[in-house]
């Protein structure tokens, strides 16, 4: 039995059958730059991340430094006992990156669930008004006012009941929900889709705010059209609602801008932030207006651990690291190549049924004669799970886990990123005919 087995097995016997996994027999037991080295020393090229998490790519030299000056120097202290630099330092930086109108302020957690949750109670503490608007294929954590925002029933399978005043409303997912309009009329009925549901589902002046993810990660990288985005972003100014947008998948880069809300030319009220922030490290934020986060009460926001020293530090380094290697750019470039690809394929293949995505996060969309009511999940895990055996390391997204998704390290040179696309164009045109 090779390692990789028989460490799937021991897997299996002790840890929860909850914890899923997508692809049966990946290991992992070191990682430098775009490669990860298996349990049976087999090098893997990475279009995982983590799901999205090492952007500056495994282990980068200056980033495990600077976690381990900061190991010896400060474990830990915890934000409500005594103020330490680099939670104050990482927080001045994402208010610099991430300005939201005049004054903006900022709060650490350690997940993107934390922040998804703060970020809601934040606004309700803002609004006094307890209503949340949401959206389908929509994920925003696991935690269970998180879960209760989030839409896979999938992921809830009997963890009810779930937190009230959540309302959800079709994400603007045009290949899935357009039936046939052209995008400028899908906009204007999404749009007023919404305005009917300030009328006939949740009074505005009952709901806090909107949360949405400006791009959807796990929902399998459905960009929000930027019109709708505007429209909504009006919508709220009409009403007194407040915008968050979840950026925990699509921030730092990965979508080929420092924010994905960039491509809409909008402001948040609120926005939420993980995974490639911290590079590794367990680290995530609430960014928000000055004025939205201080109306919150003393002691309403916190923990023990968010905003670690260590895990600061891994952040500040990490984001140095995106800015000196030109990161963000190299994403868009990625994005280019994967995505001209990912047509070139679909050109092949008759189950690509749609392609799309912002900056590195490309995906390409299975359904069976290209009908958005008939997805394909069975091929794509039998995709990537031959992609697994020919050393590419990639996951799927999607409610019925029929979309391929690209989320490589953006160090990944461009001869991995050919060697990578090579092998899952192999293994998805062996299901060409189909
Ligand atoms: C958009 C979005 N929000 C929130 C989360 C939850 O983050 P975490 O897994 O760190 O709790 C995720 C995780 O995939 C996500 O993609």
């Amino acid at each position: 039995m090779s390692k990789s087995d028989d460490l799937f097995k021991r897997r299996e016997a002790i840890i929860s059958k909850g914890v899923g996994y997508f692809t049966w027999g990946a290991t992992a037991v070191s990682g430098e730059g775009a490669v990860i080295r298996d349990a049976d020393s087999r090098e893997l090229l990475d279009f995982a991340s983590g799901i999205g998490v090492t952007s500056a790519g495994h282990c980068p030299e200056p980033v495990v430094k600077a976690i381990q000056a900061q190991a010896a120097e400060l474990l830990h202290a915890c934000i409500h006992v005594a103020t330490y630099e680099p939670y104050v330092a990482l927080c001045e930086k994402l208010a610099e990156l991430f300005p939201h109108g005049d004054a903006t302020k900022v709060f650490l957690t350690n997940t993107g669930a934390e922040a998804v949750e703060n970020a809601i109670k934040i606004a309700r503490q803002a609004t006094k008004r307890p209503a949340i608007i949401c959206f389908s294929e929509g994920f925003h954590g696991r935690t269970l006012l998180a879960l209760s925002v989030t839409s896979k029933v999938g992921y809830k399978t009997h963890c009810g009941p779930f937190a009230p005043e959540i309302y959800r409303l079709p994400f603007p997912n045009q290949f899935k929900y357009g039936d046939g309009l052209s995008t400028e009329a899908f906009i204007k009925r999404e749009l007023n889709r919404f305005r009917q549901a300030l009328v006939n589902t949740v009074s505005p002046d009952q709901v806090a705010a909107v949360l949405i993810e400006p791009i959807q990660g796990e929902g399998g990288f459905v960009p929000a059209p930027a019109e709708y985005l505007q429209g909504l972003r009006k919508i709220c100014d009409e009403y007194g609602i407040l915008m968050i947008l979840d950026e925990v998948q699509s921030g730092f880069g990965r979508a080929g801008k420092w924010a994905a809300y960039q491509y809409s030319d909008i402001t948040p009220d609120l926005s939420t932030w993980a995974k490639a922030m911290g590079g590794g490290l367990p680290i995530a934020a609430v960014v928000g207006k000055a004025e939205v986060m201080d109306a919150c009460a003393p002691g309403t926001l916190g923990g023990t651990y968010g905003g670690n020293p260590v895990s600061c530090t891994a952040a500040l380094a990490n984001i140095a690291y995106l800015e000196d290697q030109k990161l963000i750019e190299r994403s868009a470039a990625l994005g280019e190549v994967i995505q001209a690809r990912f047509r070139s394929i679909q050109e092949r293949c008759g189950l690509v049924a749609d392609v799309r995505g912002f900056g590195a996060m490309q995906a390409m969309e299975f359904c069976h004669n290209r009908d958005p009511l008939r997805p394909a999940g069975e091929v794509v895990k039998e995709i990537l799970t031959g992609c697994l055996d020919d050393g590419l390391l990639a996951i799927s997204a999607g409610a019925h886990g029929n979309i391929i998704r690209t989320l490589p390290p953006l160090t990944i040179s461009d001869e991995q990123l050919e060697q990578a696309l090579s092998i899952l164009e192999k293994r998805i045109l062996q299901h060409a005919s189909s």
